[in-house]
């Protein structure tokens, strides 16, 4: 057993007996195949086929009733139908099984909620893990256990697959092996009652068979832990993440623009990357990554070097270079020194290297041997396009040498050939070798990015995560008042108060409930002044028309005081309007939106990006979870078009990037220690020349109801 009573993660992988509780010996069911699949995959442990009605399965005799097996049982598949599920769980608990791989469906997947939960939480108080229901099973290179009922034969290698999808995972199993890919394990995850990729994780970072983790994701069950482990494993070896299907986005409806933004994919998409795992558009890109970091050296460097004999193909090959981050190396006057040798006169020294339609396959050779020897070049892409010049029977030996040279000295290579019949076969054949060469220029360079993305996050130490020191107790005061009277947002004030405790500058104001206060008040703080209307039932002030901008003197202030109570009572006639907020005029300077809110996947998150009124349309903006570091917010900001903004466009000034780093810094830690809070927007907040701040001009705070803090 682990920490609090649950077994530890290695028997699921390494169980050292299985029980297959419904093995029938018809050959048709599922059971059947889940046994015969672990008999034929060469387990060595004890494997206890359990049908009550006695009898044999190839050639094991049946085990009537769990309880009559003496030694230890670690697993058991289950693959009766759902109603006896519970039943067969509880004869676990009696023998001290540890994991349960529940193959049986008909749970939560078809709203069968109730009875998943019961298995899941009886299993949980019993000391046992339950995987699925709803799954195809496990297979575990390290105890050579196929309890799965997907393909019999499953080649052994250093790829994990963990897959929310059952049939794709099965389908997978199949496509992987006409790949050449081997696997080190591969788990189906299905309803997650209980077991999640964290849990998997936990065991794969650092089982030494596997090499590279791939997850297929459809939702996320425990975002903020499986951050936390993703952020560990990435720095281990490389996890390739497919994520399929957007996630409910109702949480993300609340009634502010953050909440609007809040596309779950699009937060996924940041947060994966701020864990360090590479994204894949599709499977066939995941498995092309997967077999590439298998069989590559991680480059020394990110200088690439492209090798043709076609122009145009070397031109697509430096377009896909921009798209994957891969570097292509352009000091002409080393390349000339490489390559002057070895490029005709009416080729090309310049990347890419162009051989000429001329090249035989010496010229590729002594253009590679003369990259593989120089230091300066840290990767090669070869391309070749079908030519009556160069002997297509000498491609293939070509591509092998080369291949196994630069892997032997530990340099990555990789080809894309292009032609008729004999180049095809000549990539079927060397793929069965585990060649890295494709078919189309793109998948080429788009495994070397992955390779150069994984190089550059293991290059990078992780920050050391940031927090503000906030007072806490205070602003739940503000909190408690806005809960009490029902409220699930604060009123202007309230917020303004927020981030004054926050340490947020926010501009000059106060409340007037009447023209004389107003007049008052504007010139307590100097015109120009601006005016809003503080109502509980006014959100969106603009729109009820309850703001007016750049008041120069009195007598615009009492205009304006007079029309924003006319436009908010016609806009809603039942408004109770508390007054007119007075506040300083605030200067022009650059505006973004920063933000915080509690996502219902990964807990809190951060949000920057292009601020104003257009936030909506412009959709310029990103996202980090809370806790990150100093580095994580930078990089934030650098993937909105704020950040050249922040740098100073047309000889501007340098914008107050650190004042914009740490109001988001505040703002992540609030929501983070107040979990009450579910988004604070402020926006715009204007940024000014470097040293002089930053000002929120509006922020809005909503606030879960009930929930105590
Ligand atoms: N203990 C042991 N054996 C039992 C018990 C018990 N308590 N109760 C019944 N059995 C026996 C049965 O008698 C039967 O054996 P027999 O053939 O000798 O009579 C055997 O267990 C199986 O029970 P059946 O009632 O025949 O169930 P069947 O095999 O038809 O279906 C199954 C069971 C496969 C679990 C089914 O209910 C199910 O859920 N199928 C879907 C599975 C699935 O798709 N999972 C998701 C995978 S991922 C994807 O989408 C591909």
């Amino acid at each position: 057993m682990s920490s609090n009573n649950t077994p530890d993660i290695r028997y699921l992988f390494e169980p050292r007996g299985v029980a297959v509780i419904g093995a029938s010996a018809s050959p048709e069911k599922i059971s059947y195949k889940v046994v015969n699949n672990i008999l034929s995959g060469g387990y060595r442990g004890k494997v206890y086929p359990i049908n009550p009605k006695g009898g044999e399965i190839l050639g094991l005799s049946m085990v009537r009733n769990m309880m009559e097996i003496q030694e230890p049982v670690d697993m058991a598949c289950i693959t009766i139908p759902a109603k006896l599920v519970l039943e067969a769980v509880k004869e676990c608990a009696a023998i001290g099984v540890k994991f349960l791989s529940i193959i049986t469906s008909g749970f939560s997947e078809i709203g069968n909620v109730e009875e998943e939960k019961a298995i899941a939480s009886f299993a949980l108080g019993h000391g046992m893990r339950v995987m699925g229901p709803n799954i195809f099973g496990i297979y575990s290179a390290n105890a050579s256990l196929n309890a799965t009922f997907g393909p019999k034969s499953i080649q052994r290698g250093h790829v994990a697959i963990i897959t929310q999808s059952g049939a794709l995972g099965i389908g997978m199993i199949g496509k992987t092996s006409v790949a050449n890919i081997g696997l080190s394990a591969m788990v189906s995850v299905g309803n997650k009652a209980d077991i999640t990729e964290s849990d998997l994780l936990d065991y794969l970072m650092d089982d030494t068979q596997t090499e590279v983790i791939m997850l297929y994701v459809e939702g996320i069950r425990d975002g903020e832990r499986l951050i936390a482990n993703l952020s560990q494993v990435t720095r281990k070896k490389p996890v390739v993440m497919i994520k399929a299907g957007r996630s409910k986005r109702g949480a993300l409806a609340a009634a502010s623009h953050t909440g609007a933004l809040a596309g779950s994919d699009e937060i996924l998409n940041d947060i994966v990357k701020q864990c360090g795992v590479l994204r894949a558009e599709s499977i066939q890109e995941a498995f092309n990554w997967c077999k590439f970091f298998t069989t590559s050296s991680s480059p020394k460097g990110e200088n690439t070097v492209i090798i043709t004999n076609g122009g145009g193909i070397g031109v697509i090959a430096t377009d896909a270079c921009e798209k994957y981050q891969v570097q292509l190396y352009d000091d002409s006057a080393v390349m000339k020194k490489i390559f002057g040798q070895s490029v005709p006169e009416f080729g090309s020294v310049k990347n890419p290297i162009d051989l000429s339609g001329q090249a035989h396959s010496q010229d590729y050779n002594a253009s590679m041997t003369a990259a593989l020897a120089n230091e300066n070049i840290h990767s090669v892409i070869g391309l070749y396009c079908e030519t009556a010049v160069f002997d297509v029977n000498n491609l293939d030996k070509m591509i092998r040498e080369n291949t196994l040279l630069y892997q032997k000295s530990g340099k990555p290579i990789l080809f894309s050939i292009f032609g008729g019949e004999a180049t095809e076969n000549c990539i079927l054949s060397l793929r069965q070798e585990n060649a890295p060469v494709f078919p189309d220029v793109y998948e080429a360079v788009s495994c070397l990015g992955a390779l150069m993305a994984q190089n550059r996050h293991l290059k990078t130490p992780p920050g050391a995560p940031v927090e503000a020191v906030l007072p806490i107790s205070e602003i739940n005061v503000i909190l408690d008042k806005a809960s009490a009277e029902g409220r699930h947002f604060l009123l202007a004030d309230e917020a303004k108060r927020v981030m004054e405790l926050c340490g947020v500058p926010m501009p000059k104001s106060s409340i007037a409930r009447s023209i004389d206060e107003a007049v008052r008040e504007a010139e307590k703080i100097g015109y120009p002044v601006v005016m809003k209307v503080v109502s509980k039932d006014i959100l969106h002030k603009s729109d009820a028309g309850g703001v007016a901008l750049d008041l120069d003197n009195r007598e615009e202030v009492v205009d304006a005081y007079e029309a924003i109570h006319h436009n908010c009572r016609e806009h809603n006639p039942r408004a109770i309007i508390e007054g007119v907020e007075v506040a300083e005029m605030v200067k022009k300077g650059t505006e973004t939106i920063v933000g915080a809110r509690r996502d219902a996947s990964f807990g809190p998150i951060v949000i920057c990006g292009m601020g104003g009124i257009y936030v909506e349309i412009l959709k310029d903006v990103s996202f980090r979870a809370v806790p990150f570091s100093r580095q994580d917010v930078l990089s934030m900001i650098k993937e909105t078009r704020i950040y050249p903004l922040l740098l100073g466009v047309r000889g501007e000034a340098k914008k107050d990037m650190d004042g914009v780093i740490e109001t988001i810094i505040k703002l992540g830690s609030l929501v983070k220690n107040c979990t009450r809070i579910s988004d604070i927007e402020v926006n715009p907040l204007v940024v000014y020349d470097q040293g002089s701040g930053v000002k929120a001009v509006d922020a809005r705070v909503l606030i879960k109801g009930s929930e105590k803090h």
